[in-house]
């Protein structure tokens, strides 16, 4: 069964292809290098000893990407494509909205001429926005969004249902992701964002390394047991063998399947600080800031769904995120 990974460079798509290739997958990589580096793909060869075809194109572009189809018969499309910055996404709505959901349509579109009709798709927690109550299930309301990237989130997963309706063939599964941390253990692939970071993990890994001074930590007011924000931390290894399991449930059924991937465990901004010195051995500077925009206090899922339908479950703690986070920055650098 051949795999087009859409963004198979980026953090979340590179591990993805790992687990893909190791699990017997025929994979297609396509990523423009927008938020990637093109030395990631030979780590993912390095990793599993295996080859795949790669394609450096921008899915906005029909006419390169169609040249994907042509050359390859692909079963499932996962789809990680698409901008991802929170803050910039405010600054910039017109780029984020253009991008995320014309490469969709133009994926969508060609996946239905070559007849392909299985997508998993990369959504997120953010499209449950402040959500009324935690955990979170996936019958929960959405909407609500506090920025355009999670409104393109929602708003692709609207389009994605809506091919559904016009066609019943089509088997779509809907992954909201809470917050992939960690890397792969080989310490060859993980995230490592130009500049400063927006995300926590990434910006303590620059602190204890010395080349951020200190962490922000934004607000110590939250209605949560210390005062700081609790998140559904997930390593990215467990995320991405949630997605083999999607496949595996696309090619066995029809319509839409929504599921929420996290471990269902909320960790504050102190405790992963606290983790995180303690597992590593390394001192992470710290003060309490003020609330950042747009933050809410709490969010971690209800993984009971995942578990009953795809059997799925994150086996990595809170511990290993902090370790292979640390490990990867040791092991591959800047
Ligand atoms: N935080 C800090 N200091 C920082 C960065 C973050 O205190 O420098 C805090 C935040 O206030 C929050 C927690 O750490 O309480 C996690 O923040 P992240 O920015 O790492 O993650 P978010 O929960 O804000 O957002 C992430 C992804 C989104 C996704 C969302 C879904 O960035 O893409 O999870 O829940 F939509």
């Amino acid at each position: 069964m051949n795999v087009l990974v859409a963004g198979g460079a980026g953090f979340i798509g590179s591990h993805t292809a790992v687990e893909l290739l190791e699990a017997g997958y025929d994979v297609v990589i396509a990523d423009n290098f927008s938020n990637s580096k093109p030395e990631v793909l030979d780590k993912i060869r390095k990793i599993t000893g295996k080859d795949f075809r790669f394609y450096e194109v921008d899915l906005q572009n029909k006419e390169a990407t169609e040249t994907i189809f042509k050359e390859n018969q692909i079963d499932a499309v996962i789809h990680f494509a698409g901008f991802k910055a929170v803050g910039e996404s405010v600054s910039k709505p017109m780029e984020y909205y253009h991008n995320n959901l014309l490469s969709t349509l133009v994926l969508c579109e060609l996946m239905k001429k070559y007849d392909c009709k299985r997508m998993i798709f990369s959504s997120s927690a953010t499209v449950y926005g402040d959500p009324k109550k935690v955990p979170i299930t996936e019958d929960s309301e959405v909407g609500g969004t506090t920025n355009p990237y999670g409104t393109t989130k929602l708003f692709i997963e609207r389009i994605l249902q809506d091919i559904v309706i016009s066609d019943p063939e089509w088997s779509v599964v809907l992954l909201r992701y809470f917050n992939p941390i960690g890397a792969h253990p080989s310490g060859l692939i993980g995230e490592n964002p130009n500049g400063i970071p927006n995300n926590l993990m990434p910006y303590i890994v620059k602190v204890a390394s010395g080349e951020l001074e200190c962490l922000n930590v934004f607000g110590n007011d939250y209605p949560t047991p210390d005062g700081t924000g609790v998140r559904d931390y997930i390593h990215v290894v467990d995320l991405a063998l949630g997605h083999i399991k999607a496949v595996e449930k696309a090619t066995s059924t029809k319509g839409v399947h929504i599921y929420n991937l996290g471990t269902g465990h909320g960790y504050s901004v102190l405790e992963i600080v606290q983790n995180f010195e303690k597992v590593n051995g390394v001192k992470v500077n710290y003060r309490i800031a003020p609330r950042r925009p747009g933050d809410i206090p709490a969010c971690y899922a209800d993984t009971t769904k995942a578990k009953q339908e795809l059997g799925w479950e994150a086996k990595y703690g809170i511990e290993d995120m902090c370790r292979d986070a640390w490990n990867y920055i040791q092991t591959s650098g800047q």
